[in-house]
C-alpha cells in the first residue's frame, strides 16, 4: 500500500452495522463498515442522502452504539463504556459540529462556548479565558458578547466550532456544517477545519459538495450503508 501511515490509528471501525428499529419496520443504516483513521487526518465523507454518513459519525461520537462490530477511538473500545462513562468520554474526546449550529439562543457566543466546559470541573474564570481563546481561534474574538441572533450563519457556525474546541478534543466531527451556508461562507468554514487539522486535530467532515471534500486529505464515499471508496 502506498503512503501507509505509521503509528497508532485514532479511529478504527470494524465490521460495523447499524439497524434502526430492529423488527418489521427496521431500517438498515450501516452494512459492514471498516475504516481506519490516523491522527491529524482530514477525512471528508461523501455520498447520497440516506447512505449512512450521519449514522457513522454519531457512532464515532459515542452518541449511539453499533448493532454489531466495534468502534475503537484512541485504542478504547467504546462498547466497554456504560452510558455515564461514554458521556464523559465524549466531552473530552470529540467536538461535534452540526448543520444547524445548535447554539442556545439566550446565551452569548462566549457563554455558548463556556457551556461546553460545564462538566470539565474548571473554575469559571478559567472557562471564560478558554472560551475567549477558542473564539479568537475561529476569528470571532470581537463578537464574543453577541447573541446568536445577532450573528450571521457563518459566524454562528464559527461559534459552534469554537464550542467544539473548548475541551481541546483530539477529534472534530462535522456533519454537513456548510449545509446551511452560502458557497463562500462554506469554503471559509472548511478552510478553518483544514487549518485545525494542520495543527493536529483529526477532522471528519460530512459534505454533499465535492469541491469542499476536495480540500480534505482523504475522501471516503458511502453508498447504501457501505464505504465504496477511500477506506
Ligand atoms: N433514528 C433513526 N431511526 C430510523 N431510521 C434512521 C434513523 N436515522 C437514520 N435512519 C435511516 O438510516 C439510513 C441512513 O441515514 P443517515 O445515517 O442519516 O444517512 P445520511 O447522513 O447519509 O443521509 C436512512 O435510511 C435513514 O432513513
Ligand atoms: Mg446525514
Amino acid at each position: 500500500m502506498p503512503d501507509e501511515p505509521v503509528g497508532e490509528p485514532i479511529i478504527v471501525a470494524r465490521d460495523v452495522t447499524k439497524v434502526y428499529r430492529p423488527g418489521q419496520e427496521s431500517s438498515v443504516a450501516l452494512r459492514g463498515v471498516n475504516l481506519t483513521v490516523h491522527p491529524g487526518e482530514f477525512v471528508a465523507i461523501v455520498g447520497p442522502s440516506g447512505s449512512g454518513k450521519s449514522t457513522l459519525l454519531n457512532l464515532f461520537a459515542g452518541l449511539d452504539r453499533p448493532s454489531s462490530g466495534s468502534i475503537c477511538v484512541q485504542g478504547l473500545d467504546l462498547s466497554t463504556l456504560n452510558e455515564d462513562r461514554l458521556a464523559r468520554w465524549r466531552g473530552q474526546a470529540v467536538g461535534i459540529v452540526f448543520q444547524f449550529f445548535q447554539l442556545l439562543p439566550t446565551l452569548t457566543a462566549l457563554e455558548n462556548v463556556m457551556l461546553a466546559m460545564e462538566l470539565s470541573g474548571r473554575f469559571r474564570g478559567d472557562r471564560q479565558r478558554r472560551a475567549k481563546e477558542c473564539l479568537a481561534e475561529v476569528g470571532l474574538a470581537e463578537l464574543a458578547d453577541h447573541l446568536p441572533s445577532e450573528l450571521s450563519g457563518g459566524e454562528q457556525q464559527r461559534v459552534a466550532i469554537a464550542r467544539a474546541l473548548a475541551n481541546d478534543p483530539p477529534i472534530l466531527l462535522a456533519d454537513e456544517p456548510t449545509g446551511n451556508l452560502d458557497w463562500d461562507t462554506g469554503q471559509r468554514i472548511v478552510e478553518l477545519l483544514a487549518g485545525l487539522s494542520a495543527r493536529g486535530k483529526t477532522v471528519l467532515l460530512i459534505t454533499h459538495e465535492r469541491d469542499l471534500a476536495a480540500r480534505a486529505t482523504r475522501v471516503i464515499e458511502m453508498r447504501d450503508g457501505r464505504i465504496i471508496g477511500g477506506e
